[in-house]
């Protein structure tokens, strides 16, 4: 079995997470939508499994992640789960699937129940704090994405950075303490700059990843297929590909995982300002 940096071989858990940012040892995320990928991504010590619903692009082909369905995630997570030995397993909760705090209550108890998930994901700000608060007191881990939320692109009006002008980033700064404090376990955050990161990390306790982010957040995530430079079309600024200067996956993976780890990545080239 393979083993973090500080040697552990323990499954990881919220309170691992908590206790890396508490130490200021960054922890690394990847997606994984499959068992084969896990398998390599547990080798090469990650400590976050997420089965994001990027899969709705990367595996299904879609132009969005809104087609992406409730038995999509189950399946995926599934698949995932079984290779799983060690890293925290984070679901997607597609497109509206959270929209009403009771639903999203059963959907997000089907991921776990299911699917295998040990925390949840959604997209949203101040909003999504009655669902966060619920799903919180019922027991079951919440991660809180901000930033760019790819659920909303067509409210968005496409991929666009968030948070540039004052006002839009005080509104994501206080939506990041408001669903904190309404048990958030980990936040996400997504295409920000990083000035703005570096306020959400010092405003809140729990641990924040970042893509696109900058390098102040506790953790990094890509989505696997950016990172190994197999996406179709142009890769996002705040990605690298990490399998151009390695010999395989595997290879690539562990490099990733280390870069993460001793800040290499992201660097000022993957960063907005
Ligand atoms: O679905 C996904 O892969 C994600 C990442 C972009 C963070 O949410």
């Amino acid at each position: 079995m393979s083993s973090t940096s500080s040697g552990d071989t323990a499954p990881v858990t919220l309170a691992t997470l908590r206790e890396m940012k508490r130490r200021c040892e960054k922890f690394a995320c990847l997606t994984a939508y499959d068992a084969s990928f896990a398998s390599v991504l547990e080798d090469a010590g990650i400590e976050v499994l997420l089965v994001g619903d990027s899969l709705g692009n990367v595996i299904q082909g879609h132009d969005t992640t809104l087609p992406v369905t409730l038995m999509d995630m189950i399946y995926h997570a599934q698949c995932v789960n079984r290779r799983r030995r060690r890293a925290l397993i984070m679901v997607d909760m597609p497109f509206m699937t959270d929209a009403v705090p009771d639903q999203a209550l059963g959907n997000a108890a089907r991921l776990l129940k299911e699917g295998g998930a040990h925390i949840v994901k959604l997209e949203g700000g101040a909003v999504m704090a009655s669902t966060i608060r619920l799903l919180s007191e019922r027991g079951i881990p919440v991660c809180a994405h901000l930033g760019l939320l790819p659920q909303s692109i067509h409210k968005m009006g496409g991929y666009h950075v968030q948070g540039r002008d004052s006002q839009s980033a005080d509104k994501i700064l206080a939506d990041a303490g408001i669903l904190a404090e309404a048990g958030a376990d980990i936040l996400l955050l997504e295409c920000v700059p990083a000035q703005l990161t570096a306020r959400i990390v010092n405003a809140v306790d729990v641990p924040v990843i970042g893509i696109g982010a900058g390098a102040s957040c506790d953790a990094q995530v890509l989505v696997l297929y950016d990172m190994l430079g197999i996406t179709p079309g142009k890769r996002p600024k705040f990605s690298r590909d990490f399998l151009q200067d390695n010999r395989s996956v595997r290879d690539a993976v562990a490099a990733y995982v280390k870069a993460v780890k001793s800040g290499e990545f992201p660097g000022p080239e993957h960063t907005f300002n």
